[in-house]
Order: C-alpha cells, then sequence, then structure tokens
C-alpha cells in the first residue's frame, strides 16, 4: 500500500486500488474496479465497513463520539441553533443570513396545507394501525398530488418539508381517534406541530425542548433510513416514495423504532415489581433473546454526543412538568448499571439517545406508539439532504452484489411425472 493506492493481487490478478481520504483524514480504498480486474468482490454484512457514498452533510466519528452537520458542532446548533435554521443548513451546506431563513420559513408555512384527501386516508386505514405505517402512507401519497417528485427541484424539497409535521401532528392524532386541529399558517415549524398534536399553544420549555430533540435527530450520515431514501431515490423513484421507505426503515426497534421499545421496556419492568437488577442479567444472558433497549449503537463506542445534551434536557423538561414517574427512577438505575457493568462496558453499551428521547416524549404526554414518528419529523431534513446530494453528485442505481450460496444448477422433474 502507498498512500494513494493498495495493490492486490488475487489468482494471479493484480488490481491497483485508488486510496481516497477524507477531509477528517478518513481513509477508504476504493473496490469501483475490483471484479473488473480480479474477478473478486467483497462481502460485508450489515456494510460495517463499506461506504456507500462520499458525502459532504455529516461528519461523525463513534470512537470519539463526534458529530457535525456541515462542520458545525451538533452541541453548538443545539444549544443556538434551531431546528429550520439546521434544516437549512443540511440542505445548502451554510447556515442562512437572517433574511434567507425568514424567507425559507416564510416558504415552508405557505406550502403547508396537505391535501384535502389526507384525513380520510387516514380515517380508512385499520384501526390500531401503527402510526408509522399511516405516516409511511399519507407521505407516499402525495406523490398523487405533486407532479414529478423524482425531480430535484426546490417545490419538491420545500413539500415535503412543509407538509411533514402537519401529517405527523395528524397521525397522532388520528391514532388516538382524536379530530384533526386546522394547520395554523401564522405559527412557526414546531409551535405549530405542537398545536395541532395537542389542541393547545405549547408552553415556551416544550417548544424549545422539542426544537431540540429535533435538531439532535436532524441526521446522522449513512445508517439505515438514511441509506434506504438513497438507495430508493437512486432508482429515480419520487422524494416522497423515498422518504416514505426511509419512514419504514426507521420503524423497526433496532433503529428509530428503539424510543418506543425503551419505553415499552421500562413500563414491561415496572410491572414485573421493578427489580432492574434482574433484566440487566437477563440483557448479559445470551440464551435469553433479551436486550436493553436503548443500549449500544452501531457507530458509538463512547458516549454519544447527543445523548449528553438530551440528558440534560430531559431533566429540564422533568423538572418544569414536574413529572415524578417511577419508570424514571428504573431508567437511571439501568443507567447507572449499564455504566458500570463490565459487560456493558467492554462492548462499549452506552444509553444511545432513544433511551432519553423515549422519556421526555412521554413527559411530553405523547403517546407511547406515536415516539417514533417524532424521530421521523427530525430527521426528515437529513433524509432531504441525502436525497438531494445523490441527485447532485448523479449516483449510480444502488445495486450490491452477493455470493450465492443456494443450490447448483439441477434437472427439473415435472410434478405429474413423480
Ligand atoms: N443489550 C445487551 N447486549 C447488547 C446490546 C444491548 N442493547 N447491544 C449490543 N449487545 C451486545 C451483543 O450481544 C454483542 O455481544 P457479544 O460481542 O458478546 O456477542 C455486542 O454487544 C455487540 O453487539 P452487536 O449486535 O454486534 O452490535 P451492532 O453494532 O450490530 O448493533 C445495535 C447495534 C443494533 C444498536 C444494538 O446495540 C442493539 O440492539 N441495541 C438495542 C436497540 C437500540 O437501542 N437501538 C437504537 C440504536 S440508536 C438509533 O438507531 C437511533
Amino acid at each position: 500500500m502507498s498512500a494513494e493506492k493498495v495493490s492486490i493481487t488475487l489468482n494471479g490478478k493484480t488490481s491497483e486500488l485508488p486510496v481516497l481520504v477524507g477531509t477528517e483524514n478518513e481513509y477508504a480504498i476504493n473496490i469501483d474496479k475490483l471484479r473488473e480486474e480480479t474477478g473478486f468482490v467483497t462481502l460485508d454484512f450489515g456494510y460495517k465497513n463499506t461506504g456507500a457514498t462520499t458525502s459532504k452533510i455529516t461528519f461523525l466519528d463513534g470512537e470519539e463520539g463526534i458529530l457535525r452537520y456541515r462542520g458545525y458542532d451538533i452541541s453548538d446548533l443545539a444549544e443556538k441553533s434551531n431546528f429550520t435554521e439546521v434544516a437549512y443548513l443540511l440542505l445548502y451546506g451554510e447556515l442562512p443570513t437572517a433574511a434567507q431563513l425568514a424567507d425559507f420559513n416564510q416558504k415552508l408555512k405557505d406550502a403547508s396545507d396537505v391535501p384535502a384527501e389526507t384525513g380520510a386516508i387516514l380515517k380508512a386505514m385499520p384501526k390500531g394501525t401503527h402510526p408509522m405505517a399511516q405516516l409511511a402512507a399519507v407521505t407516499v401519497a402525495l406523490s398523487g398530488v405533486f407532479g414529478d417528485g423524482a425531480k430535484l427541484s426546490e417545490e419538491n424539497i420545500i413539500n415535503i418539508l412543509a407538509k411533514f409535521p402537519v401529517l405527523v401532528a395528524m397521525v397522532i392524532r388520528n391514532s388516538q381517534g382524536l379530530d384533526f386541529i386546522p394547520n395554523d399558517k401564522n405559527a412557526d415549524y414546531v409551535s405549530n406541530f405542537l398545536q395541532m398534536t395537542f389542541g393547545k399553544p405549547a408552553s415556551a420549555v416544550l417548544v424549545d425542548a422539542m426544537d431540540k430533540l429535533l435538531i439532535l435527530h436532524a441526521d446522522h450520515e449513512q445508517n439505515c433510513s438514511t441509506s434506504t431514501v438513497r438507495i430508493v431515490g437512486s432508482s429515480n423513484a419520487n422524494i416522497y416514495a423515498s422518504i416514505s421507505a426511509g419512514i419504514s426503515a426507521l420503524w423497526g426497534p433496532l433503529h428509530g423504532g428503539a424510543n418506543q421499545a425503551v419505553l415499552e421496556q421500562l413500563e414491561a419492568i415496572e410491572k414485573d415489581g421493578g427489580d432492574t437488577a434482574k433484566f440487566v442479567a437477563m440483557a448479559k444472558d445470551k440464551n435469553s433473546g433479551f436486550r436493553l433497549m436503548g443500549f449500544g449503537h452501531r457507530v458509538y463506542k463512547n458516549f454519544d454526543p447527543r445523548a449528553r445534551i438530551i440528558k440534560k434536557s430531559c431533566d429540564e423538561v422533568l423538572n418544569d412538568l414536574g413529572v415524578k414517574d417511577k419508570k424514571l427512577t428504573i431508567a437511571t438505575e439501568l443507567e447507572q448499571a449499564a455504566l458500570h457493568d463490565e459487560y456493558f462496558v467492554t462492548r462499549k453499551l452506552y444509553p444511545n439517545v432513544d433511551f432519553y428521547s423515549g422519556i421526555i416524549y412521554k413527559a411530553m404526554e405523547f403517546p407511547t406508539d406515536t415516539f417514533t414518528t417524532l424521530f421521523a419529523l427530525g430527521r426528515l431534513p437529513g433524509w432531504v439532504a441525502q436525497w438531494k446530494e445523490m441527485k447532485e453528485n448523479k449516483e449510480p442505481i444502488g445495486r450490491p452484489r452477493q455470493i450465492y450460496t443456494g443450490a447448483t444448477l439441477r434437472p427439473y422433474v415435472a410434478v405429474s411425472e413423480r
């Protein structure tokens, strides 16, 4: 290996593979030509060591616990910025001027009305349909109304960002069998969302906490749902279908669905008598099939920087609302156990962002099964920015290879002749 290339010889055939260095000194071997030149492909279950793209949007160093959007540290953004400003930053690469931000916010307000059929679509879905399924359905339904959603256009980008909080609020109300609250085009993005969800204006503390939570979730480079959005978009499927696919990917409990799973697990532990040691022991027992939800992360092998910020926010919201809940004591005990237990320490299993977000959402009185829709609302600017980047880069359709391990050719024998 030299600084610029890696030479690999396989079955007597040599391939010179270029080495790519990112702006944060991350190294990658570009294997574009490997199959063509040697007949070999690489195999990487779960893409643990495979870069699918180059990206200028988010930098994450799991070992060091660093997360930056467009070069700005997540804690600075969470403390000093607001969600629509962060959305602008993710989408266009720079922080907006005051005039640009005002214009962006106005465009979001102007485009926020959803198609008249949205309520009817939600009401037609079977009672008890999971909110994430409802959200995926009404999101892809937007493609029926708005022209060429596959086109990289300002209209498509503004449309999905503007309408999404309205869709999420409607889904949350529909899940509880409640009437919809009209969209208020004079209210700001987050206040309008909370007002449409709860049917009353939210306090400044809640608006601020929600805004912060959305910022913390806004992007996380090539995770499961974001990769899904990019790969679906790479087939030239429209933006609404691509985002809807991202929502479905986010739903799973190993990804965004963890925030719901955390709360359900805390409830189950409480119901069982609150013996946290018993559940910690179960999580360590490989035969139990039980995992502590909200602990561990594919890339953070250090404290999740978002978890640090959210933990502080969590304490503030609970204090402000005066919430006293046994589940919070259980959560603290689990957190302490995991931070000091050899099993969790050696595997670097720290509480992740979903451990705390679930607790805050509960205190804010969101129904537990709607938590993941809030994650989707936060992640939307990231999904859209990544979709936009994929389009701008003119990336080819995503189509991984495989190593076939099934039956080799065998003769077909018709059933009637047996
Ligand atoms: N509880 C108990 N043990 C765990 C946990 C957990 N939550 N997470 C990982 N482990 C153990 C594994 O059993 C494994 O042990 P071993 O090395 O002895 O076999 C080791 O830690 C490594 O785990 P992997 O599953 O290989 O780690 P991976 O990176 O594939 O998975 C994941 C990461 C999916 C997040 C995992 O930690 C997990 O299931 N956590 C619980 C679900 C969760 O909180 N998901 C939210 C992720 S954050 C997000 O998406 C926003």
